[in-house]
């Protein structure tokens, strides 16, 4: 059986959401509540780092100025380029979605002791491919204000810097269209944990 045919036999959920939204929290209550967490961005770094298996591709496309000395992906050139030119950045999605999928898809079939799966996807509007990979999609979504306010505090973003960033993400609106479930994370953290209970419960019930 390969790899996409076994992760079809149990429920995998994609939770995306916009930066900051609070994606990585939920994520941590599900995997306290004994779902399996695969997470797209951290399988992105891991192919980016020193040594990863993306770098030769990115070494080939965009040239050694791109590598730093560790021959790990210079991470701050590349945003540069990213933000600046789209063709550039199509070229890296390119590149990195198809090895961010094969990876993605791998560690779901592993995981395949927990009931359920969530399947962090911060880009998941963006890049349909990620969508044959998950049975339902679950949105983080927050008011606008409340999000770069995170943003802020929690990175050294200026508020212009945070809200350059969310002009380039997918609208609230486009991504809440793609939804089967909503946490809404305007509240506190005990609200978040009451929300992920819930869905917890219902997840558990579509899992077998
Ligand atoms: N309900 C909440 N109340 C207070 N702080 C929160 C709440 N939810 C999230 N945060 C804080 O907001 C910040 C952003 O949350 P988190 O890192 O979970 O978002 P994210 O969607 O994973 O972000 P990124 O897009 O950068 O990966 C974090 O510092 C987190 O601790
Ligand atoms: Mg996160």
């Amino acid at each position: 059986m390969n790899p996409s045919v076994r992760t079809q036999d149990r429920l995998v959920v994609g939770l995306t959401g916009g930066i900051g939204s609070g994606k990585s929290t939920v994520a941590g209550l599900f995997a306290e509540l004994g779902a399996a967490i695969v997470d797209t961005d951290d399988i992105a770094h891991r192919l980016t780092q020193s040594r990863g298996d993306a770098i030769p591709a990115l070494r080939a496309e965009f040239g050694d100025r791109y590598i730093d000395g560790d021959d790990a992906l210079d991470r701050a050139a590349m945003r540069a380029l990213a933000f600046s030119d789209s063709s550039a950045r199509h070229k890296l999605e390119r590149l990195l979605h198809p090895l961010i999928l094969a990876r993605a898809e791998a560690e779901l079939a592993q995981a395949d002791a927990a009931p359920y799966a969530i399947l962090v996807v911060p880009l998941l509007a963006q890049a349909p491919a990620f969508r044959r990979l998950v049975q339902r999609v679950l949105v983080v979504d927050c008011d606008e204000a409340t999000q770069l306010a995170r943003v802020v505090r929690r990175s050294r973003l200026t508020g212009e810097e945070a809200r350059a960033i969310v002009a380039t993400q997918t609208p609230r609106t486009e991504r809440l269209a793609l939804a089967d479930d909503v946490i809404s994370n305007d509240g506190d953290l005990d609200s978040l944990a009451d929300q992920v209970d819930a869905l917890h419960r219902n997840y558990l019930k579509n899992s077998d």
